[in-house]
Parts: structure tokens; C-alpha cells; sequence
């Protein structure tokens, strides 16, 4: 297949107003082995007639999906390690101590891409603070990839993604062997609950967070829509709440927002009161 300079120059706007993701024109290849199988489903013959009906047909659910298929969803059980370390020696301690009198802590894993770090918190929260067993905890998984939303729903792993970051001991006792595949317990899938949300538009109507773990998804987007996330995501937070970037990402530009702190070679950020 293969289209001209100007396609993919089309493509890229697409995408960026879609979902504010940056695809660098050294991935452009990427298009064609996702956009694949959207362009024969809509009945294009190739990526140029592909891109000739995107031009002429509006229809926002057909740029929407080509977004979606662009999107770049790795992830894995427990990622980076340190992060689970400071949630378990410090955040949550702090946490289970601040919202003691109403028992009730919410969480967003926000990009929760195809569910392991939604099911690794609740996976934490079992084993290390038993004394939250009888409170309302919820960890709630956004994304804007449909297909993810549903992969993370089923919390069925294949072997290779449960061999990446979960102990053993933490497999054995939190997910059930399915043949080749493992399935989340039914102990933990109440916990967590996953559902769509573009973090470049208006959110949908989410509960006020104690925790929001936004890692991983911000490095792709530009400078401005970086600062519109911080700001709706400090507007959803509560005010003694926690954020979590990836290891790679910083709130250097929402400074009035965020305060960092620093713990075990990881930052996090409270928000500033009153911004
Ligand atoms: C690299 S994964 C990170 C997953 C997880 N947070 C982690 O750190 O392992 C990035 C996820 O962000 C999602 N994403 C990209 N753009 C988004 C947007 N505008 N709104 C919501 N999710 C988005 C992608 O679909 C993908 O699942």
C-alpha cells in the first residue's frame, strides 16, 4: 500500500487533533500495518483510497477508530517497579490514613491501556493493607483505545504479558490459569472498572481521585495539551490527593499546579491548594 508525503501529513493532523498523540514521519510504515485493516473494513483498496475517503467522509467515528488504531498501548503488570514501591511505603499509608473516617479511596489509572497497572494496584492493595478489605475502593481505568477498554474488562493475560513484572507468587494467588491464558481472580475484577475517555476532550463524569497514576501517555502528546491535562486533572482530584507520572515525564510546566515530592528514586506531585 503506501501513500504520498502529503497523505501521511494528513494522517499525522488527523491524528493529533483526534487524540493529541505525536507519530514522528520516521514511524510513518505504522500506518499502513494499523491502518490495514480499518481501510479494508471501510472498503478502501489502499492506504490512498484510504486517506481519499477520510478527506471526503467526516463521519466521526471512522477518524476516531484511526486514532484509536494508532495508538501505542504497551504496558505491563507492576512497570518500573519503584513507582509500586512508593505507592506501598508512602502514598497509600498516607492515604489510608487521611480518608480512615469515610473508608473510601478512589483511584484513576488514566490511560490504563490494556488494564495491568489497574489490576497491579489492586493486586497491592490486597496483599499489603488488609485493613482495606471492607472499605469502598475503586480503581478506575480510562482510555481512548475501545479495543484496550475491552481487553483490560476481560483481564485475561496471555503468558508473555503475565511473565512481564508479576511475581510468581503474585500470579499463583491473583490470577487463575485458562489453558494458555491466565484470568484475573474474581477477588480483585470488582476493584477495577475501565471505560472510555479522551484525555484531549471534555472527560466524562468521573469521581474526585485520591490517587490518579498518568504515566506513560504524556510524552506523546505536545506541550499545550499537556498543560490542559494537568489542569483537568488537578481539577479532578481531591485536595489531598497524589498524582504519578512515568519515569520519563515531568509536570515542569504545570509547576502552579503540582508540587513534586521525591521518595525512592520517583517523583510524584501534590496538587497546590487553591490554583
Ligand atoms: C504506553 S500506554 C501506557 C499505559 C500505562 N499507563 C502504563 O504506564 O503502562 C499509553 C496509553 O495511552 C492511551 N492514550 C493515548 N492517547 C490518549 C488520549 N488522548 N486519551 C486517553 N488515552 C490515551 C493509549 O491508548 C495507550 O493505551
Amino acid at each position: 500500500m503506501g501513500c504520498s508525503d502529503s497523505d501521511y501529513v494528513y494522517l499525522r493532523q488527523l491524528v493529533l487533533s483526534e487524540s493529541a498523540n505525536l507519530i514522528d514521519p520516521s514511524r510513518n510504515a505504522l500506518f499502513e500495518t494499523r491502518l490495514t485493516p480499518i481501510a479494508r473494513m471501510a472498503g478502501a483498496t489502499s492506504l490512498e483510497d484510504f486517506v481519499s475517503l477520510l478527506r471526503v467522509d467526516r463521519t466521526p467515528q471512522l477518524h476516531r477508530a484511526v486514532a484509536e488504531a494508532m495508538t501505542i498501548n504497551e504496558t505491563s503488570f507492576f512497570r518500573d517497579g519503584k513507582p509500586f514501591d512508593v505507592l506501598r511505603d508512602t502514598i497509600l499509608p498516607r492515604l489510608v490514613e487521611n480518608n480512615s473516617k469515610q473508608q473510601k479511596l478512589r483511584i484513576w489509572s488514566a490511560a490504563s491501556s490494556t488494564g495491568q497497572e489497574a489490576y497491579s494496584i489492586a493486586m497491592l492493595i490486597r496483599e499489603h493493607f488488609t485493613e482495606l478489605a471492607n472499605w469502598d475502593v475503586k480503581i478506575i481505568g480510562t482510555d481512548i483505545s475501545r479495543h484496550v477498554i475491552e481487553y483490560a474488562q476481560r483481564g485475561r493475560y496471555r503468558r508473555m504479558e503475565v511473565n512481564r513484572g508479576l511475581p510468581a507468587r503474585m500470579l499463583l494467588k491473583y490470577l487463575v490459569r485458562e489453558g494458555d491464558e491466565w484470568d484475573v481472580t474474581p477477588e480483585l475484577r470488582p476493584m477495577c472498572v475501565f471505560q472510555y475517555a479522551n484525555l484531549c476532550a471534555p472527560l466524562p463524569k468521573l469521581p474526585v481521585f485520591d490517587l490518579v497514576m498518568l504515566r506513560n501517555v504524556l510524552l506523546y502528546f505536545p506541550q499545550q495539551d499537556r498543560s490542559c491535562v494537568f489542569s483537568d486533572v488537578y481539577r479532578q482530584m481531591a485536595p489531598g490527593g497524589y498524582l504519578m507520572l512515568g519515569s520519563a515525564e515531568q509536570a515542569e510546566d504545570s509547576t502552579n499546579l503540582f508540587q513534586p515530592e521525591f521518595s525512592r528514586d520517583c517523583y510524584f506531585y501534590r496538587p497546590v491548594p487553591g490554583s
